[in-house]
């Protein structure tokens, strides 16, 4: 059944707490995430942007492609023939995880909240490894899909031996150099970790590199939830990467379509931005993520939930619920 285009939050709302919208889908990138603190990849400033290929212990040619496509520094042609890269590139992340350094933000509540709230969330889709969506603890584990999987599970990429993050953490802080010189304690140089079992230098996180495999499940998952999703919210992403952006067409053709974004997306997938279309399918709600996903949990009428949650949201969400609590008082 085609269900009405939502034109704003509030019939937006209207739609998810409708009868007729029984299965939402949603998929997330890194734009969901920075306002913990954690860069997106391609914004300004996010990792790609700001990588300096120059610092990393690289040879002479590896550090050419770095300079020439910063995704080589997660590919892995790359992360077989030289494993540092990735981790002096990763070193802050991984040791971040490790301390608990990052929150869920307003959007990842959100995600929580559609759960329990309404029962609807068929799946959550998440390029990001991060992992703050587990912090959403009322978020089954089985409701989400860690597209490129997780950087808290750690394993052998060349024999697949698993190995206990902590101890990798600590490999970590020991052994990888701090290209981003923030930590005083970080060695001059790096040397391998070399994986228990194998003996190779492959040890890393269970994340997918450019040119690995995606999780079976990403696959399984897709197939059984997407033909029949009424809704389909795409989040803080710049939807390039495959596959995980061909969530966007598996969705039968009279699903709708919310792309949450502080700019327009995924126009060469045919999300159509032309308001005045009156046969799309498709609304975009602009804007920054947490302030989006705030107005929506507004409009849904579960504000003192999120309320109830202020002290678990990192600070910059924090303050955006302040201020619209404040603004709401001011208008009562
Ligand atoms: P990107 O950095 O490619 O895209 C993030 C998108 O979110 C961009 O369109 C930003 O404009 C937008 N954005 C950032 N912060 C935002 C905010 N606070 N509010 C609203 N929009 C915001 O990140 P992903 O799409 O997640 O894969 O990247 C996809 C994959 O590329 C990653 O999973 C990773 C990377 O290479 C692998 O490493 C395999």
């Amino acid at each position: 059944m085609k269900l009405p285009r939502p034109t704003d939050i509030t019939s937006l709302a209207k739609l998810i707490l409708s009868d007729d919208c029984k299965s939402i889908c949603i998929l997330t990138g890194a734009g969901v995430s920075t306002n913990s603190g954690i860069p997106d990849f391609r914004s300004p400033g996010g990792m790609y942007d700001s990588l300096k290929p120059d610092l990393i212990t690289a040879t002479p040619n590896q550090r050419r492609m770095m300079e020439v496509d910063p995704t080589y520094v997660v590919e892995k042609g790359m992360f077989f023939a030289n494993a540092f890269p990735y981790l002096e590139v990763r070193r802050p992340f991984i040791l971040g995880t490790r301390d608990h350094k990052w929150k869920a933000t307003i959007a990842h509540r959100f995600v929580e909240l559609l759960h329990t709230k309404t029962g609807k969330l068929t799946r959550l889709y998440t390029q990001n490894i991060d992992g703050l969506n587990r912090q959403c603890t009322d978020l089954p584990a089985e409701k989400i899909v860690n597209v490129h999987g997780s950087l808290s599970e750690v394993a052998c990429e060349g024999c697949g031996a698993d190995m206990d993050f902590d101890e990798f953490c600590s490999s970590v802080k020991s052994k990888i150099k701090d290209i981003y010189k923030i930590d005083p304690d970080a060695p001059k140089e790096s040397s391998p970790i070399k994986c228990t079992n194998c003996n190779k230098p492959l040890v890393k996180p269970r994340t997918v590199l450019f040119g690995g495999s995606l999780p079976s499940e990403f696959f399984e998952k897709c197939e059984e939830d997407l033909p029949s999703a009424d809704l389909l919210i795409v989040a803080g992403t710049s939807l390039v990467v495959s596959p995980a952006n061909s969530l966007v067409h598996q969705v039968s053709e009279d699903t709708v379509r919310v792309i949450v974004n502080n700019q327009p997306v995924g126009m060469e997938l045919g999300i159509d931005y032309n308001k005045d279309n009156e046969l799309s399918r498709d609304f975009f709600a602009q804007g920054e993520c947490d302030k989006v996903f705030l107005d929506l949990v507004e409009e849904l009428g579960w504000i003192d939930d999120l309320q109830a949650k202020t002290h678990q949201l990192p600070l910059k969400s924090q303050d955006l619920l302040k201020l619209k609590m404040s603004l709401n008082k001011k208008t009562d």
